[in-house]
């Protein structure tokens, strides 16, 4: 299916490694100029490395998303060497600090927060003038299905489905303007160095053969490629109708009819 994002110019957060790799090499390989944001130097530059081959052009930028300076550089740059941004991929995302009630203090939750949520907020403040403008934007935010139900630690999962609503919400505020908003909700999805590639390392057989009974109808972890296919896709014109959902890839993992 030709998805025609031939020329557009895409953000993704988090893009050096993960899933936010997989992303950026997706559009990539469909024709996108992508910009990509992370922490650490030697893996953004592996990852431009890889993104070089393609045909459009590719930038890495050293970022937090947490650290607001650091949004407006990344989009500075991306909008100098790319052009205006056609679609933002809010990929970073995480816990910070503890997993349940007792143990998040007031400070993890804000830095959660912070980081989930009004990083997103604070790219699509950035980005939207112009997409409202050139009446064309795609705006995807990777989720969890642990935002859609329960799972996951109290502070992630609260954070998750926080971000579901505001990109729901985004998504009928400017569907007039063509600027659609959309969610992704991995389940467990493995890949080298990456959480679950930890937990398999660093857990008994057995636990890790419990989890995947229980939890992986497909009887294995989830791998990087659905997610990137989903977002392209999402990005596409083929997905024109498409707006506020949040879809799951998941491989059968949640069990909730909505
Ligand atoms: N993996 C899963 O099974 C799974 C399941 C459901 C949802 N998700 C969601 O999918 C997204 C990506 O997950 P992942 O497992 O690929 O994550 P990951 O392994 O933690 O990788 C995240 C990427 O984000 C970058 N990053 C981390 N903190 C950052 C920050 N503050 N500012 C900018 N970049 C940052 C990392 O590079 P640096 O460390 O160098 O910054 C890396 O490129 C997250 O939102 C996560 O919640 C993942």
């Amino acid at each position: 299916m030709e998805l025609g994002l031939k020329g557009k110019v895409a953000m993704v957060t988090g893009g050096s490694r993960g899933l936010g790799r997989q992303i950026a090499l997706t559009l990539a390989r469909e024709g996108c100029h992508v910009a990509i944001c992370a922490r650490s130097d030697e893996r953004l530059r592996q990852t431009v490395e890889e993104l070089a081959p393609f045909e459009g052009r590719s930038l890495g930028v050293k970022a937090d998303v947490t650290v607001e300076g650091d949004l407006k550089r990344f989009h500075e740059e991306a909008t100098s060497t790319l052009g205006p941004v056609d679609i933002l991929v809010n990929n970073a995302g995480g816990t910070v600090g503890g997993r349940d009630f007792g143990s998040t203090t007031d400070e993890d939750w804000l830095e959660t927060l912070n980081f989930n949520l009004l990083g997103p907020v604070k790219l699509i403040r950035l980005v939207l003038p112009g997409m409202r403008e050139r009446r064309w934007g795609r705006v995807v935010s990777i989720a969890s299905i642990y935002g859609r139900e329960y799972g996951g630690p109290l502070s992630y999962m609260t954070a998750k489905a926080a971000l579901i609503a505001f990109s729901k919400h985004m998504a009928v505020t400017y569907a007039k303007d063509n600027v659609l908003f959309n969610a992704v909700a991995p389940g467990s999805i493995h890949f080298p160095e990456g959480s679950w590639d930890r937990f398999v390392k660093n857990s008994p057989s057995h636990v890790v053969d419990e989890f995947v009974a229980r939890h992986l109808p497909m009887g294995k972890f989830g791998w990087p490629g659905p997610i990137g296919e989903a977002v392209a896709f999402l990005c596409s014109d083929r997905a024109d109708l498409m707006t506020g959902v949040c879809l799951n890839v998941d491989g059968g993992q949640s069990r909730s009819l909505i």
